[in-house]
């Protein structure tokens, strides 16, 4: 298995075993973390991460993993850099990696994290497009592993806005680790066909199911695991919330949803959550259509099956792992 040099743009570009690589190699580096063991790896190497959208779990992942590692990291915010406004993609990847060992990107199009990637000698990481969020699944399935104590066999269940990319890469990932998945939401936020066709042709290689349905009786004693995202994404209008509420009011994960999954079942979010009034955006949503709690409630979000703030910690672990991968070289001394 080589990673050196390469990309981390999408799941898909991987193969099966060299995702279960990285999520052994994760869980390595989360036991020398815990044992407070030195694993400063590079010090002559520094990053660049640049976010054009907002983050909290992201962009400190990259941090602490990038400092753990013994790399220099330098954050660009959406206003910070000239990218894309006064400089084309492929000028600013030029730029960047002649300075940089490393570059991460979350911002919009997937095509301009392909563009990055093009255009840069060194590997670029997609931290959240449109399209994909392929680190997100990555700690995901970490989480689940933990829990479960293996992969093969289970089943995800995606509710709610099932064409976004978090539901994208868990897709993607699911099939590449014989995971049935299931993307259950309304008609009109289907996932894209063509992406659909791909994950089932994997899916099929690896004895697991893709479904895509409306139905919420299919996790009926199905789901092992039940997760959901917010219902408006980053990038999206603001004008479409009242739509969407419409749309996936039936899809909210209460205990009554929950209930219909396996006994043992867990809760995934890759969070940020709606959850209560505690946010800005939540008030105001209260404010216009009356809703106290979003795509899951409260008493879900804060019940033992809920494992999302594990799934915030194991983004640092397997991002810490993608960093590494694909920055080490077996033939440096
Ligand atoms: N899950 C996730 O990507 O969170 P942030 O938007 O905070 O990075
Ligand atoms: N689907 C969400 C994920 C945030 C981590 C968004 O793109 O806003």
């Amino acid at each position: 298995m080589n990673f050196y040099n390469r990309d981390f743009l999408k799941i898909l570009d991987f193969s099966e075993d060299e995702l279960r690589y990285m999520l052994a190699i994760a869980k390595k580096f989360k036991q020398i973390k815990k044992e407070g063991r030195n694993h400063k790896y590079f010090p002559n190497k520094n990053i660049v991460i640049v976010f054009e959208k907002t983050s909290t779990r992201t962009r400190c992942s990259f941090e602490v993993a990038g400092y753990d590692l013994g790399m220099g990291v330098t954050y660009l915010d959406p206003s910070g850099s000239q990218m894309g406004h006064k400089e084309s993609i492929a000028d600013t990847a030029k730029v960047l990696s002649r300075l940089y060992d490393g570059i991460e990107y979350r911002g919009f199009d997937q095509k301009i994290v392909e563009t990055l990637a093009e255009n840069s000698d060194v590997p670029v990481w997609n931290g959240l497009t449109n399209e994909c969020h392929p680190t997100q699944a990555l700690g995901d399935f970490m989480t689940i592993e933990e829990h479960f104590g293996r992969l093969d066999g289970l089943t995800l269940a995606f509710v709610g806005d099932t064409r976004n990319n978090v539901a994208n890469s868990l897709m993607a990932m699911s099939a590449k680790m014989g995971v049935n998945f299931i993307a259950c939401g309304p008609n009109h936020l289907r996932p894209d066909e063509e992406v659909i066709k791909k994950c089932q042709e994997v899916a099929a290689r690896n004895n697991c199911t893709i479904t895509i349905t409306d139905d919420l009786n299919v996790l009926n004693g199905n789901a092992d695991v039940i997760y959901t995202d917010v219902w408006l994404s980053m990038g999206e209008e603001k004008e479409k919330w009242g739509e969407r509420i419409e749309l996936l009011r039936p899809y909210q994960v209460n205990k009554e949803m929950m209930n219909r999954a396996k006994p043992d079942a867990i809760f995934l979010h890759c969070l940020p959550s709606f959850h209560d009034l505690n946010t800005t955006v939540g008030q105001d949503i209260h404010e216009k259509f009356g809703l106290s709690e979003m795509e899951v409630t409260d008493e879900v979000f804060e019940s033992e099956q809920s494992l999302v703030f594990e799934q915030a910690e194991n983004r640092m672990h397997t991002i810490k792992t993608v960093m590494f991968l694909t920055l080490y070289n077996k033939e440096e001394k």
